[in-house]
Parts: structure tokens; C-alpha cells; sequence
């Protein structure tokens, strides 16, 4: 049978191999694929791997502290943090349509991360965390009809334009084997589960126009129903969970004024390989609960809503 440790091992050897004493740039998302990647790298190459962290302002919050603190304390190598939220949304300025706010994201990442690679001498390699699935769906992508339902930049990586040799560790694993994998590098049980998180961010829940203030009721509201979750201990349970911030406001009442605010869907799903989902049974109260927080805490939002949709024919994604 298959086991995990005779794969680290010979994929640290390969990486050996293929790269002598050059060095590697490595780009950092936060998510399980390029912190699993960055793990492999470094055991397997230790100082010679450089990591690139784009904060494109689309993410969730204190998220870019924790891929930090996180990438600092398993990892004594260089790490550079591009602060791009002025860029991202300037480039997204009075975009409503969601494909093109993904090209224009996906452009501008392209723009950062080349601008920032440029920066680190001798760079010759660039490593990704492109999975089994992924190959098989970008296959997809150029010849089939799959292109045309969602755009999605990060899979498939950067263009070859940038210059760099590929890298791709974990081109030949599944998901499952990818969290196994982390576990057995050593990375915290926290990162290795942590729910999928789409390349373009809060932008594609953030329904519309995307803008700064937008982008803050989100990321509380998000964060409310992330922490919610966790609390009740269904994280692990679920595939999903997260806030949709909609274009929408709605009259509510608050002590004796009336208000004219906006309103928060809670996204739940469950599912296998993210083609299908249902949405999470959650429990009444767990759902009262998040409600009533988000209502409470987040100026701006006085309704709330549960999604009951399932894919399909809906997405997972509003957006
Ligand atoms: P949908 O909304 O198509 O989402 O049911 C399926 C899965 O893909 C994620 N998703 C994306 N991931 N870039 C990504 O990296 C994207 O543009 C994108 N759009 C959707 C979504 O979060 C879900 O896990």
C-alpha cells in the first residue's frame, strides 16, 4: 500500500535532485496546498526556499497576521509580504460583473507576485501546489465546456511567462493526501483542515462592487460565522462556511429608529469533491447564534439569512 512517509521522502530526494543549490520562490495563500508545498521545500531544501505572500486585500480577517505567524514559527526562511489592497482595489473600482473581477484579480496577483519575484536573486525555480484534481480540471478547462461555467486564476498557476522552472510536488495527490501529508511535515491540525478559500477572495462575496467599507462588514460578518461554527464544534463537519455580503439593504427596526441596512447570507455546505454540495443541516440555535452576533456586532448589517440551496443548481460561490 501506498504510504505517506515513502512519498515524503522520495519527493524530498526528487526535489534534491532537481534543484542543486538553486533557489526556489514559493507563493503563500494560507491555504492547506501552499503551506503543505512551502513544508515539503523546506525540509527539503531548507535556506534556499524564498516565499511570496500577496495580500491582495480580498482576505479574511487577520488572515495575513496568521499565515505569518504561522509560516514563522514552523519556518526559519525568507519570507516577503506584498501589501497590495490599494492595487486590488483600485483595479476593482466600479467592476459589478464576477468574471471580470476575476480576470482583473488574477491580473493584478500576476503583477505583484512577478514584481516581488523579481526582487530575489537567482531565482530560478517556482513551486506550486497543484493537485491531481487540478490537472485533471485545467485539461478540462482549454478543451471542454467546464471553462466556460467559472474562471478560476490560481488553478493552473502562474503563466510560464514569468520564467521560472515549475515545481509541483503534489501534482500526483488528492486532497485527503495532501492534509495526511501536512500532518506528517507538521503542520498544526488548524492549518491542515482549514476550509478552501477561493483565489479571489471576499471579492466574489462581496456581491458587486467591491469596495473598502464593503470589504469590512464582510470580513466581521465572516469571521463571526467561522468562529460560531468552530465553537459548536462543527468545523471539521463542514466543507464550507462563510458570509455573503449582499447588494441589498433592507428596513429593520433598531430600539425605536428605523434603519435602512444591508444584509449578510451564512453559506454552509457539505461536500465531497466540491462539484456537488448540499447545504449544512446546521442546528437552529447554532444558526440563531450567528444571527443574532452579526446583527449585534456589525454596524451596517440588520438581516441575516441562511442559504438552503444546494449545488446544483446553485454554486457554492455566489459569485
Ligand atoms: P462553486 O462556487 O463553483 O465553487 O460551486 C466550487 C469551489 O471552488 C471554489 N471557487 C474558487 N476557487 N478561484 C478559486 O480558487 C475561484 O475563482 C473560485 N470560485 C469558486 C469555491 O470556494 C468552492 O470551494
Amino acid at each position: 500500500t501506498w504510504r505517506l512517509d515513502d512519498f515524503a521522502n522520495a519527493a524530498i530526494e526528487t526535489i534534491r535532485e532537481q534543484v542543486g543549490n538553486k533557489r526556489v520562490i514559493c507563493g503563500l495563500s494560507g491555504g492547506v496546498d501552499s503551506s503543505v508545498v512551502a513544508a515539503l521545500l523546506y525540509k527539503a531544501i531548507g535556506s534556499q526556499l524564498s516565499c511570496i505572500l500577496v495580500d491582495n486585500g480580498l482576505l479574511r480577517k487577520n488572515e495575513q497576521q496568521l499565515v505569518i505567524e504561522e509560516f514563522s514559527s514552523h519556518f526559519q526562511t525568507d519570507l516577503h509580504v506584498v501589501d497590495a489592497e490599494d492595487q486590488f482595489l483600485s483595479d476593482l473600482a466600479g467592476i459589478e460583473e464576477p468574471q471580470e473581477k476575476r480576470r482583473r484579480i488574477g491580473h493584478a496577483f500576476i503583477e505583484c507576485f512577478k514584481a516581488e519575484a523579481e526582487k530575489i536573486e537567482e531565482a530560478h525555480f517556482l513551486a506550486q501546489g497543484t493537485l491531481y484534481p487540478d490537472v485533471i480540471e485545467s485539461g478540462a478547462d482549454k478543451d471542454g465546456p467546464a471553462a466556460t461555467i467559472k474562471l478560476h486564476h490560481n488553478v493552473g498557476g502562474l503563466p510560464e511567462e514569468l520564467g521560472f522552472e515549475l515545481i509541483e510536488p503534489l501534482r500526483d495527490l488528492f486532497k485527503d493526501e495532501v492534509r495526511r501529508l501536512g500532518l506528517e511535515l507538521g503542520l498544526p491540525e488548524k492549518l491542515v483542515w482549514r476550509h478552501p478559500f477561493p483565489g479571489p477572495g471576499l471579492a466574489v462575496r462581496c456581491l458587486g462592487e467591491v469596495t473598502r467599507d464593503k470589504l469590512k462588514v464582510l470580513r466581521e460578518a465572516d469571521a463571526i460565522v467561522v468562529e460560531e461554527i468552530e465553537n459548536a464544534g462543527l468545523y471539521r463537519d463542514t466543507s464550507q462556511a462563510f458570509a455573503v455580503l449582499l447588494p441589498v439593504q433592507s428596513v429593520g427596526v433598531m430600539g425605536d429608529a428605523r434603519t435602512y441596512d444591508n444584509a449578510v447570507a451564512v453559506r454552509c455546505v457539505n461536500t465531497d469533491d466540491f462539484m456537488t454540495a448540499d447545504w449544512s443541516h446546521l442546528p437552529y440555535e447554532l444558526l440563531a447564534r450567528i444571527s443574532t452576533r452579526i446583527i449585534n456586532e456589525v454596524k451596517g448589517v440588520n438581516r441575516v439569512c441562511y442559504d438552503i440551496s444546494s449545488k446544483p443548481p446553485a454554486t457554492i460561490e455566489w459569485e
